[in-house]
């Protein structure tokens, strides 16, 4: 009697599947690498005729959610940054990482950003998170680096002769020190505006409106693009303050005259866990009328 087993050749169909198990592992591993490691360039464009001429061609770089990422990723950002030639560099928040915090990281990025336009920077919930002692360090980081934080402030920013107006928050509520800036101020033009988290995106609009601009444009960051995300989509899994399928992940949404432009960031807190979902900067031009 022959014990020995002989081996049965795989069919035709077997070894088609095993390719595709094969290609989609290898798909998937690159996708992996290339969402953690790559950063895109998201531009647009703002038109609207109360814009003034002395802006148009503005361009605005939108930084978000860095997490004191460091390394030579640092200058690959900053190489990006540079190559879209922007007139101001909006540091929307979470620039540090309060459980990996690398304040040295956050000094050196800093130092970089301001070396290619003036920096106008809000805290994220990881500013929020520091220590007091972090928190004066990281802020004498940004006053030593010429770096503008805001913190329920209004700025001007002038071009060619004229200006809008650039409101920065920190956290939602207490807008009450906004409302005092606000009232003297000419209110014809847009209004900018900076906030890390993107589900306020209804209140705020309604405060611009109270305060009297017509239209604002917004810049937020927070959401990582929802982290897991359905390709050629903006349906993503999951957002810090929005939980699971999150209505804001990236890109640009709508209320009233008022837009928000939404980055998906360019870090990570942790270990990296996105997946179509690569790491983002926005550019946005302005276009007068
Ligand atoms: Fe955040």
């Amino acid at each position: 009697m022959n014990s020995e087993k002989t081996k049965k050749p795989l069919s035709r169909r077997s070894k088609a599947h095993l390719i595709i198990l094969a290609v989609t592992i290898l798909l998937f591993i690159i996708e992996l690498v290339r969402s953690n490691s790559y950063i895109e360039v998201e531009s647009f464009e703002y038109k609207n005729d109360k814009l003034p001429q002395g802006f148009d061609g503005a361009r605005i770089v939108s930084v978000t959610d860095y997490h004191n990422h460091g390394g030579t990723y640092e200058d690959k950002l900053i190489e990006k940054i540079k190559a879209q030639k922007p007139d101001y560099i909006f540091l929307v928040g979470d620039i540090i990482d309060s459980t990996f915090t690398k304040l040295d990281v956050q000094k050196s990025f800093l130092e970089k950003c301001v070396g290619v336009a003036p920096c106008y920077l809000v805290f994220g919930n990881h500013e929020q998170r520091l220590s007091s002692e972090q928190k004066s360090e990281y802020l004498e980081n940004a006053k030593q680096a010429g770096v503008t934080v805001l913190d329920n402030e209004i700025v001007p920013l002038t071009r060619n002769g004229d200006t809008l107006y650039l409101v920065g928050t920190s956290s939602m509520g207490g807008f009450t020190d906004v409302e005092e800036q606000a009232k003297a101020l000419d209110k014809s033009a847009p209004l900018l505006w900076i906030h890390h988290y993107p589900e306020n995106f209804k209140e705020i609009s309604q405060e611009s409106q109270s305060l009297g601009f017509g239209s604002m444009l917004l810049f937020c960051g927070h959401a990582h693009g929802g982290l897991i995300r359905i390709p050629f989509t903006r349906i993503g899994a999951v957002a810090p303050g929005q939980g699971l399928l999150p209505e804001y992940t990236g890109g640009e949404y709508f209320e009233g005259d008022d837009e928000m432009l939404l980055s998906r960031g360019c870090g990570n807190s942790g270990v990296s866990r996105r997946l179509f979902d690569p790491f983002e900067i926005i550019v946005c031009e302005l276009k007068a009328g």
